[in-house]
């Protein structure tokens, strides 16, 4: 079997929380789309913090991140600070706050750029791949756009920025932390459906990660079903859906809205 893209065994724990994290097995493959879902405080987000190694200092980490066959817990910093948004991007939660707001949106793509590539190929190559990302999330691509703050576009479009940010150095993996949990339905579809077309084009692997099952259901490969630190579940979005095994896959499947019954992933239009 050729060896995935990234496959973790990883343990974590912070002060006075020594398991939250208990030797977590998950593999992601190339141009794969993976979800993570569980509820609040299973673990979520300290995984997909781990992975790029971005966790608090007195998190204490031990197993393996094995990422193109290399384990990242054995990286320098100095050596992470050159994978992290060149190989490895990371979404947050919560829009709004990760941008700058007291910056232009065209000088916070061009900081992006400029943290792995030279200022001068920013005129040459840098602006116009810049624009074209926002086009393909669906945003102008025009000098106006560009001028605006933060504060002078919605909650949806800075979402799709902050999206086009994370994915300018071409990464083989991105992690996507609750990157919808603060839009409307039909707004949280089209920026899923948006990111899947990053896998199309530039090749990706996505991790997304949500305590919403059916949001990411419809756009991953696999999902993985984390409880208490632990992947209860794991397999093929559909398998899942036809025949979940454990009581907890269930009452997560029962617990969507709009379901009639089992058997029947939710779809959204995927452009
Ligand atoms: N920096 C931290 N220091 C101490 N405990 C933390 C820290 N971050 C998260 N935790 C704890 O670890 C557990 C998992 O948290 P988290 O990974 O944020 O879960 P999720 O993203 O699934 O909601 C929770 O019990 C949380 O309180
Ligand atoms: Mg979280």
């Amino acid at each position: 079997m050729p060896e995935p893209l990234l496959r973790t065994r990883l343990s974590v724990g912070y002060p006075g929380k020594p398991d939250v994290l208990q030797e977590l097995e998950l593999a992601i493959g190339e141009g794969e789309i993976v979800g993570l879902v569980g509820q609040s405080g299973s673990g979520k987000s300290t995984l997909g913090l781990a992975i790029p190694r971005l966790l608090v200092t007195t998190a204490q980490v031990s197993g393996e991140i094995r990422y193109r066959g290399e384990n990242l817990l054995k990286r320098s910093e100095r050596e992470m600070r050159r994978i992290r948004g060149k190989e490895i991007a990371v979404v947050f939660q919560g829009a709004a706050s990760a941008l700058n707001p007291a910056r232009r949106l065209g000088a916070q793509l061009w900081e992006v750029w400029r943290a792995h590539r030279s200022r001068s190929d920013w005129n040459t190559e840098g602006r116009e791949q810049a624009m074209a990302l926002l086009r393909t999330m669906q945003l102008p691509d025009d000098e106006a756009f560009l001028r605006r703050y933060p504060s002078e576009i919605s909650i949806g479009q800075a979402q799709r920025v902050l999206v086009a940010m994370a994915v300018m150095h071409r990464p083989a993996l991105v992690i996507a932390d609750e990157p919808t949990s603060a839009l409307d339905m039909v707004t949280q579809a089209e920026v899923l459906g948006l990111m899947r077309s990053l896998r199309d084009q530039f090749g990706s692997s996505l991790l997304f990660i949500s305590h919403d099952l059916a949001a990411v259901s419809a756009v991953c490969d696999r999902l993985a079903i984390l409880r208490e630190g632990q992947i209860v579940e794991m397999g093929p979005t559909a398998e899942i859906f036809a025949g979940a095994r454990h009581p907890y896959t269930k009452a997560l499947i029962r617990a969507m809205p709009g379901r009639t019954h089992v058997g029947e992933p939710c779809r959204v239009d995927q452009r």
